[in-house]
């Protein structure tokens, strides 16, 4: 049933920036309720609602885009010098158009390394890594850039079409022991879902400007890769020990290992009370292994 304190209406229009896998998901649902959506790429898309954006070009969409906007979501991380790409441009843009809200996905490497502990939007950010820097930086636009803005920081975002079968399917799982190790992580029908429900309950619950959204089961990667191999009936390859393993991992691939930390989402899920459709990654998984092709 409709919430009927709802803040999304027909009348909405959202403009999406960085329409990859999240963007997409989201645009797709929130089309469903009715709302004008129009999302950015860097390549011109042939499709009506679809405008180029490309912020290392200084390529500044057309006027007409930027008609009845509402609602701004951007997705695009941060530029080779830590700038938001979208700041960096249409700041004033955006500013004039008084958007009701303004969201930006950001990732919860803001955090750095927690050793294993859990870690919530109270807790001090503590990039560790190079681009988490960055990521905080444009965070940190964001926030003092005087729109009614909330940030939504992700761990590791997987859904059908990209997850752990995928790299299965294309040779490219390596199953790697390390003691203690967890990763937290979200499907992205929860990532569209939240913000959703955020919305919807906007005028009645209390405004957030950070928010993070992950599952309730952080736990291993070997974990995951074995319940996929469940899954498909296969046996899974033996685990390698990180330290052999990490002579062949690529640096950022190997930066992932460096961090272990249990991302809380009780602000969100206990707070807010949004439900999760997908709160352990086994039930995250079945969904992808059902839309598997
Ligand atoms: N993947 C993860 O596990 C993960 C985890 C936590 C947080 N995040 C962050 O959450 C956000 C959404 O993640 P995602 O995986 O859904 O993203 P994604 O699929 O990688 O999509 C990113 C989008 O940003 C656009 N983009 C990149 N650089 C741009 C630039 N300079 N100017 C204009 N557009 C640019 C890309 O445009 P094109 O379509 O033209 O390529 C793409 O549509 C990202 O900021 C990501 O870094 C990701």
């Amino acid at each position: 049933m409709r919430n009927l304190t709802s803040s999304l209406t027909n009348k909405n229009k959202f403009l999406i920036f960085g329409c990859g896998f999240s963007g997409t998901f989201f645009a797709k649902t929130i089309r469903k309720h009715g709302c004008t959506v129009l999302t950015s790429s860097r390549s011109n898309k042939n499709d009506p609602n679809s405008f180029v954006f490309d912020s290392e070009n200084n390529n500044i969409p057309d006027e007409n885009i930027f008609k009845g906007v509402t609602h701004v979501l951007s997705c695009i991380p941060p530029d080779k010098n830590g700038k938001d790409p979208v700041l960096k441009i249409l700041k004033n843009k955006i500013q004039s158009l008084s958007p009701e809200w303004v969201g930006y996905l950001s990732t919860t490497g803001v955090y750095g390394n927690t050793y294993g502990n859990w870690v919530s939007e109270k807790d001090q950010p503590n990039p560790f890594q190079k681009r988490s820097q960055k990521r905080l930086n444009c965070e940190n636009e964001w926030l003092e850039s005087d729109l009614p803005i909330q940030i939504f920081r992700l761990p590791g975002i997987y859904g059908p079409g990209r997850s752990t079968f995928e790299s299965i399917k294309n040779n490219k799982i390596r199953v790697i022991h390390k003691n203690n190790q967890v990763f937290s992580r979200i499907h992205v029908a929860d990532i569209t879902n939240a913000i959703i429900y955020l919305l919807e309950n906007k005028n009645s619950s209390e405004f957030h400007p950070i928010i993070n959204i992950a599952d309730d089961e952080p736990c291993s990667q070997i974990e995951v890769i074995q319940y996929c191999y469940d899954l498909l009936k296969l046996r899974m390859p033996e685990p390698i020990l990180f330290e052999e393993a990490k002579k062949e991992l690529s640096p950022i691939a190997q930066s992932f290992w460096i961090e272990n930390r249990r991302v809380s989402n009780e602000l969100l899920c206990k707070k807010l009370g949004y439900k999760l459709i997908y709160g352990s990654y086994k039930l995250g998984l079945k969904n992808c292994f059902l839309n598997l092709n």
